[in-house]
């Protein structure tokens, strides 16, 4: 289980310190008193553009230390490791003190960082915690087994699981293997459903079905790719389901996947408002929103990017100002090599009835976007 409590609480001392000491060391350091103002030169590192989340996440921040003057190199790696490793080599010979990755594989880093690690640059794991080195500083995300968690408790209320009798067909996927949040996802969905399995009233006719937690990696999505979790849920729907059975629910762990998923469905002939299933996602892109608007998904967990964004800025600001930076979480991201202080967010479900409240009201989309 990666269940994360949260808890309110500072930087390990250790940590600060060597931010602070990081930060004091810059050459352009000015500024009076003990405090030391740091030059605010950051690099971001974000995995990919085909998916609106990153595009969001890269800009917004971008945007925010730019209007604060900060110098930034903002790089998309086409979820391509090699080249997100060449993208964070250019930043830390081009002087970055700060970088801010989103890393593609979790544990690739390790080598680019120590390199970050010889000019003193602070560095932050950005939505995805970065595995096998001691060089990451901090970590901003939202709390990923709540994500995963939010889709199981989805399902079990709109199948009435706790009461009905079932049994019900589901489908479980799961994100890419080598990012380290797909595991929390399936933890906090699979925590929830596995009993179900267990107990018979949920059955998994593919049997594409992990005996637990850690076997996730099993049915992993490569690169997170709508076309191979199309090509799979085919797959499933021709070997499986035949003879007029149906699925009643498929558990996808974020929005691509389920653009791939609904689609197969689709083809398959299943019909919003009749027998479509219960699909889930994550991070309420456009597309997904309409199709949660038009019946062809039920639900995405939605994560404010913005205030992620905001997050990592406020970071960055204390970091460069010589402040102790404010975690709220010190207990639930092991690295490997350290447990890296987090700040965890909040995700919400979205659905048909919050679209307009939370999405629209907000401002995260426009009503235009999605056809309202
Ligand atoms: C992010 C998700 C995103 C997925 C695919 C995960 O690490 O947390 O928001 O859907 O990557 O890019």
């Amino acid at each position: 289980m990666f269940i994360s409590k949260k808890v309110v609480a500072l930087a390990a001392t250790g940590v600060l310190a060597l931010s602070v000491a990081a930060c004091g060391s810059s050459a352009d350091t000015a500024g009076s008193g003990g405090d030391k103002a740091v030059e605010c030169n950051v690099g971001i590192s974000m995995p990919t553009r085909s998916l609106e989340r990153w595009i969001n996440d890269g800009e917004q921040l971008q945007k925010s230390l730019k209007d604060a003057g900060c110098k930034v190199d903002l790089q998309y790696a086409d979820n391509k490791t090699d080249q997100q490793i060449s993208q964070i080599q250019n930043q830390v010979a081009g002087g970055a003190k700060i970088l801010v990755i989103a890393a593609i594989d979790g544990k690739v880093l390790t080598p680019v960082l120590a390199e970050a690690k010889k000019q003193d640059a602070v560095v932050i794991s950005y939505d995805r915690l970065i595995n096998g080195s001691e060089n990451v500083d901090y970590y901003a995300t939202f709390d990923n087994y709540k994500v995963g968690q939010l889709q199981g408790q989805f399902i079990e209320e709109k199948l009435g699981l706790k009461d009905a009798k079932g049994p019900f067909t589901l489908e479980p996927f799961a994100g890419s293997p080598d990012d380290n949040n797909a595991k929390f996802f399936f933890s906090g969905a699979w925590d929830v459903l596995l009993p179900y399995i267990e107990s018979g009233k949920l059955t998994v006719p593919s049997g594409k079905s992990p005996a637990s937690d850690a076997d996730w990696a099993s049915i992993g999505i490569q690169g997170w790719a709508s076309d191979k979790a199309q090509a799979e849920m085919d797959n499933r729907l021709s070997s499986f389901y035949t003879g007029g059975s149906k699925v009643d629910v498929v558990l996808s762990p974020n929005d691509s996947l389920a653009i791939g998923i609904s689609a197969s469905l689709k083809s398959a002939g299943y019909k919003a408002g009749t027998d479509f299933p219960i699909l889930t996602g994550q991070d309420a892109d456009k597309a997904n929103v309409k199709a949660i608007l038009d019946g062809t998904q039920s639900m995405t967990v939605w994560k404010d990017t913005r205030a992620l964004g905001d997050r990592v800025f406020t970071m960055i600001q204390e970091i460069t100002a010589g402040k102790t930076v404010e975690v709220n979480d010190t207990k639930s991201y092991d690295n490997g090599k350290k447990i890296v202080p987090s700040f965890l967010l909040d995700p919400e479900v979205v659905t048909k009835d919050t679209v307009q409240s939370k999405l629209v009201d907000s401002g995260f989309i426009k009503a235009s976007d999605v056809g309202l």
